[in-house]
């Protein structure tokens, strides 16, 4: 027990020495030291958030289950649609998510649908969380940014990389289901019916396969952390997100019907793969060099998954693989110009805010895919590529008021420049 006369050396509130804290606050006649201080901010923050409100209705048991009655039930055909708008090529991984989705609702709905039916009331239909595999660029986060626009449940986009296992300096896991959270408005039984992506999941991957004697930090701690939440626990979320700290308010939140896709480059995979089949196999999809098909998932087997270092319970937890393929030449002009945010047409945009009509002729759309296609990136070598041709024009535009049309060529394309002709006279 602290004395009359050593107290003035405690803080008040956890009773730890000035030696033991980073500061203390000494007052009249009473201390508190910095940690302590600290902490009854979070507190105050968390009181005044609406998470907090959220666990507030939870422990009065007033949370109102969702009422899935009311959802807007997209049919697979539908979503399907709507992927095309934005995504090319890619049919299989399309099919896959749109079908997944649809039957994330219907499981949802699964209870009210066989109240009284004695064949079916007992079957209960588990979810199948997926995993997407496919090289850099070819449109796995926007497969999972275009299913957040149409949803009628919360959908958050995590990324594996800023994970670490708790008590390590990073994220824990539990933020993924914060961000469900939170894209849910805060309210918990909503992001409990929610969907997750969680990207860059082979960035989790153990780095060998040989079990190292010393604690891999980053990758298996993570995939351990993540087999609970994905399989489907209470997992309590720390409401600021952050270090769980033992005074902060944890939201109780259920993860059994919240449905996980996860999507990774897997560098590597393939030859994995290739040699496991031992012979010629492009890409991932295991389109063979002689059939040049496009891809399937059968390629890929969970023993390649393990080899790359997943350990195996995880892999079990995402008994869906779809992969998708690398873009060629042809489908890499179609992204350039068919879908709705199509990179030209944002251009298009940029020029028209100039009141400048911006076009690019054929053999120039054909030059820039082959050029990309040649810097293994996919999609994402466009973007470099249309950036540095239309620097000069970016620049000189805004000032040329005599300027009213601007077409791309091949050869522009070719040199990686495009500077308009000097000042004519306005076009009509
Ligand atoms: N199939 C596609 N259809 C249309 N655009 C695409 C496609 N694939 C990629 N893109 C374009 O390339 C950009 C990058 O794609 P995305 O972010 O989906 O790559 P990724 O597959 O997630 O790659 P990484 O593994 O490097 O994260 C997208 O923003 C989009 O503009
Ligand atoms: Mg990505």
């Amino acid at each position: 027990m602290a004395t009359k006369n050593n107290r003035t050396n405690y803080c008040a509130f956890c009773g730890r020495s000035q030696n033991q804290v980073p500061e203390l606050i000494k007052g009249p006649d009473v201390n508190i030291c910095s940690d302590c201080v600290m902490m009854c901010n979070q507190i105050m923050d968390s009181d005044a958030s609406p998470q907090a409100d959220a666990s507030e209705r939870k422990k009065d048991g007033d949370a109102k289950s969702v009422d899935v009655t009311k959802l807007k039930i997209p049919l697979p055909h539908e979503l399907n649609a709507l992927l095309n708008d934005y995504i090319i090529g890619q049919t299989h991984a399309k099919k896959v998510l749109s079908v997944a989705v649809y039957n994330h609702y219907k499981r949802l709905r699964q209870g009210l649908r066989f109240e009284n039916d004695t064949e079916f009331r007992d079957v209960e239909i588990e979810k199948s969380n997926i995993l997407l595999v496919g090289p850099t660029g070819c449109g796995k986060t926007l497969l999972a940014r275009t299913l957040a626009r149409c949803l009628d449940v919360p959908f958050s986009i995590s990324d594996a990389t800023t994970l670490t296992e708790a008590g390590y300096v990073g994220e824990d896991v539990e933020n993924i289901l914060l961000r469900l959270i939170q894209a849910a408005d805060g309210d918990v039984a909503r992001a409990e019916i929610g969907i997750v992506y969680i990207d860059e999941i082979d960035k989790v991957g153990r780095k060998t396969e040989n079990v190292s004697l010393t604690r891999d930090v980053s990758g298996e701690g993570v995939q351990q952390a993540l087999l609970k939440i994905l399989e489907g626990t209470v997992a309590n979320v720390p409401p600021q997100g952050g270090r769980k700290h033992p005074q902060q308010e944890y939201l109780p939140i259920n993860t059994d019907k919240i449905l996980f896709i996860c999507g990774g480059a897997f560098v590597g995979l393939d030859d994995i793969v290739r040699r496991r089949l031992g012979r010629q196999v492009l890409g991932f999809g295991g389109a063979t060099a002689d059939n040049g098909d496009e891809g399937t998932s059968t390629a890929i087997e969970p023993e390649d998954l393990l080899h790359y270092g997943l350990l195996p319970e995880f892999v079990g937890r995402l008994p869906v693989v779809s992969t998708l393929n690398p873009l060629d030449e042809n489908d890499l002009v179609r992204v350039l110009t068919e879908p709705k945010n199509a990179m030209v047409r944002q251009y298009q945009k940029l020029m028209a805010m100039e009141n400048v009509k911006l076009s690019f002729t054929s053999d120039a759309l054909q030059e820039l895919a082959r050029k990309a296609a040649r810097k293994k990136t996919g999609a994402r070598a466009l973007r470099t590529l249309i950036e540095q041709v239309m620097l000069d024009v970016m620049f000189e535009v805004p000032q040329r008021h005599d300027l009213t049309n601007f077409k791309v060529t091949r050869k522009m394309v070719c040199d990686q420049k495009a500077t308009p002709a000097d000042r004519s006279p306005k076009a009509a």
